[in-house]
């Protein structure tokens, strides 16, 4: 999970490092002295209104100064390059830089030429390892699990457009390594064999089948900006087949949470009256993702000293 300290994504996420930043989030163990007067610069060249903000609020209560990039208005439009744009960014003197991005892998290019943290915010189809640890918070106060985050037993399914989705391989690697069983459940252009095998989950094309033995269903987002209209096909049926629906949530088990990392179209993976319902932990799952963002800026320039 941590290169040093950068974070980058959640393959091969270690379960102890895992624990250690839920138990300060969860606690609000924070150590200020940390980070307090330090600089921590927002790079988004991809939209957000989740991460960006809730980093900025997360650097902002441990006392640090914070600074909002955004590619709109920037000189890209000039044709910098990420890597230019990112040392000019750097040479200013930020300890840590959150970086979002359309393309798989540019979180790791910066850290392979940073000096300071780089925790990647989101990086094309790749990694989104903060909003995996903002979901692992949330299911685990959410199912009432001890503080060992041992989710042992439990079983969630990832609901959707999982071969688009960062989020989906970030949660496939941090809830194995927290000990939950993963089912992909989706058509089979968006949930092909070969991903779960890759990701080590279950595959299930049939989302009517495993609602009753889930303890929650993440929805995903259907990802129209990455070609989610063309892997369908005219015609599909997508909310009568894969929507999560108030019928379909009458029939989770009664302690069964809807989770969706947002932002959520409404009527087409989740009906509104689910997405407001008693099973959802939508809101919960933005609350946690302050608290384990504060966590990470902590420990990243904790690292990088
Ligand atoms: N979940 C998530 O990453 O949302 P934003 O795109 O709004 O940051």
């Amino acid at each position: 999970m941590w290169r040093g300290a950068h974070l980058i994504g959640m393959h091969g996420a270690d379960a102890e490092e895992l624990r250690a930043l839920l138990d300060v989030a969860a606690d609000a163990s924070f150590e200020p002295d940390a980070i307090q007067g330090r600089a921590v610069a927002n790079v988004f060249f991809e939209d957000s209104t989740r991460t960006r903000v809730s980093f900025s609020l997360a650097a902002q209560r441990l006392g640090a100064r914070v600074v909002d990039w955004t590619s709109a208005g920037s000189s890209v439009s000039k044709g910098e390059s990420l890597l230019d744009t990112f040392g000019t960014i750097e040479a200013m003197g930020f300890d840590a830089v959150v970086v979002r991005h359309h393309e798989s892998g540019a979180a790791q290019l910066l850290a392979d030429h940073a000096r300071c943290a780089v925790i990647n915010a989101g990086d094309g189809s790749h990694q989104h390892p903060t909003q995996a640890l903002a979901d692992a918070l949330t299911l685990g106060e959410a199912l009432e699990r001890d503080r060992g985050w041992d989710f042992t037993g439990l079983t969630v399914a990832i609901v959707g457009d999982c071969v688009s989705s960062r989020v989906a391989r970030s949660n496939a690697g941090s809830l194995a390594a927290l000990g939950a069983r993963v089912v992909l459940v989706g058509p089979e252009a968006m949930v092909p064999a070969e991903l779960g095998e890759a990701l080590g989950c279950a595959v299930s094309h049939d989302l009517d089948s495993v609602l009753a033995e889930i303890d929650a269903a993440m929805i995903l987002r259907i990802q129209l900006e990455r070609g989610a209209g063309e892997l369908l096909g005219q015609g599909f049926d997508y909310q009568g087949r894969f929507g999560m629906t108030r019928e379909r949530a009458s029939r989770m088990r009664d302690h069964a949470v809807v989770m969706h990392p947002g932002p959520m179209n409404r009527g087409v993976e989740i009906e509104g009256a689910v997405a407001d319902g008693d099973r959802s932990v939508v809101l919960g799952q933005v609350e946690a993702g302050v608290r384990v963002r504060m966590a990470v800026l902590e420990e990243a320039i904790r690292r990088s000293v």
